[in-house]
């Protein structure tokens, strides 16, 4: 997720048993070949065997709208080691779609399938070739087209988030189109959208009728949703809620990661940033969000929140 989840924010979440794969924020592309730093950055993975250093693999995303452009990219990215080349057809920012980028391409199904087929074309032999739609940009009338679009291209599985662009983040995420979906099609299809607990992730497999499941803000608010759903799948038992001092040490170890490259004040906006996506589901989130939200000295705002780990100094980790 752009701006959110980082490699440090995968590390973090992929520490204990639940994922079995992450996606990079989506790197953009204009027309230009970009430059291996830019694939770097987004994927410091590249560089680490393509996965998290628990082992859970990392596809990489590319945003764009130019077949030739995608496949050039794509190609640069397969040279630097990426295993898996995602191409986001579900972006709703303006700017992005001004430009023709993200879910602006759900409004023509050909432009879907001839990103998605430039691509297969340059990688597809070599690496899988996945997509992510929405279910359309103003209306659905095309989720099926466009998902028809994308197999037809070469897409070996599909994410759905289960609302049209217009729809934003906007409750509810409409689950049962996922499913009129993965019935026409041959490939895997992903049912994403609105899973913040156990119980959705039930009620989102049984109405789209898919396996699997693609997390995004509830793994945010609970960093113990994915090994909460695998806990469940393999024993049948339920964890406890996740407690707040565990929250809080996970946002004081991301805090320690991303001191090591990046200045005080923007590791504690980042630090905040996160603690509001927990505090959307949880109480004690709520309250300690308000008592902090105004702290911009990291330790001080460490300290609010009850975490063990600070780190002081530029590049130097220091867990308390
Ligand atoms: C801040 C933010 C950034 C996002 N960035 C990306 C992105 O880079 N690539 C992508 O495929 N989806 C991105 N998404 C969409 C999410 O992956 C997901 O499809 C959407 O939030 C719905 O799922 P959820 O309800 O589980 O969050 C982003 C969402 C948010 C809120």
């Amino acid at each position: 997720m752009e701006g959110v989840i980082d490699a440090h924010t995968r590390d973090l979440l992929t520490r204990r048993p639940g994922f079995d794969w992450t996606v990079t924020e989506f790197v953009r592309v204009v027309d230009a070949r970009l430059p291996p730093r830019v694939f770097r950055r987004h994927c410091p993975e590249l560089d680490e065997g393509v996965t998290t250093p628990s082992g859970v693999p990392v596809a990489l995303q590319l945003l764009g709208s130019d077949p030739a452009a995608l496949a050039a990219n794509a190609e640069q990215a397969r040279k630097l080691g990426a295993s898996t080349i995602d191409l986001n057809f579900g972006c709703p920012a303006k700017l992005v779609n001004r430009h023709d980028g993200g879910a602006s391409l759900l409004r023509d199904p050909r432009r879907v399938q001839a990103a998605v087929a430039a691509v297969h074309a340059a990688v597809g032999g070599e690496i899988p070739v996945t997509a992510k739609i929405r279910l359309g940009f103003s209306h659905r009338r095309l989720a099926l087209d466009c998902a028809k679009a994308a197999e037809d291209g070469g897409a070996s599985q599909l994410v759905v988030h289960a609302r049209t662009r217009d729809e934003g983040y906007r409750p509810p995420a409409h689950w049962e189109w996922i499913g009129r979906i993965r019935r026409h099609l041959g490939i895997p299809v992903v049912a994403n959208g609105d899973i913040w607990s156990l119980e959705d992730y039930w009620k989102a497999r049984t109405l789209s009728g898919c396996r699997d499941v693609m997390l995004g803000r509830g793994a945010l608010a609970d960093p113990w949703l994915a090994p909460r759903i695998r806990h469940w799948l393999s024993t049948g038992e339920q964890l406890p809620a996740t407690p707040w001092q565990a929250r809080a040490e996970i946002l004081a170890e991301f805090a320690a990661l991303q001191r090591i490259t990046l200045p005080e004040r923007v590791v504690a906006s980042l630090v905040k940033q996160w603690l509001n996506h927990m505090r959307q589901r949880d109480v004690e989130a709520a309250r300690r969000f308000q008592a902090v939200k105004r702290i911009t000295e990291l330790e001080a705002l460490l300290k609010g929140l009850g975490g063990a780990a600070v780190a002081r100094d530029r590049g130097r980790l220091e867990l308390a």
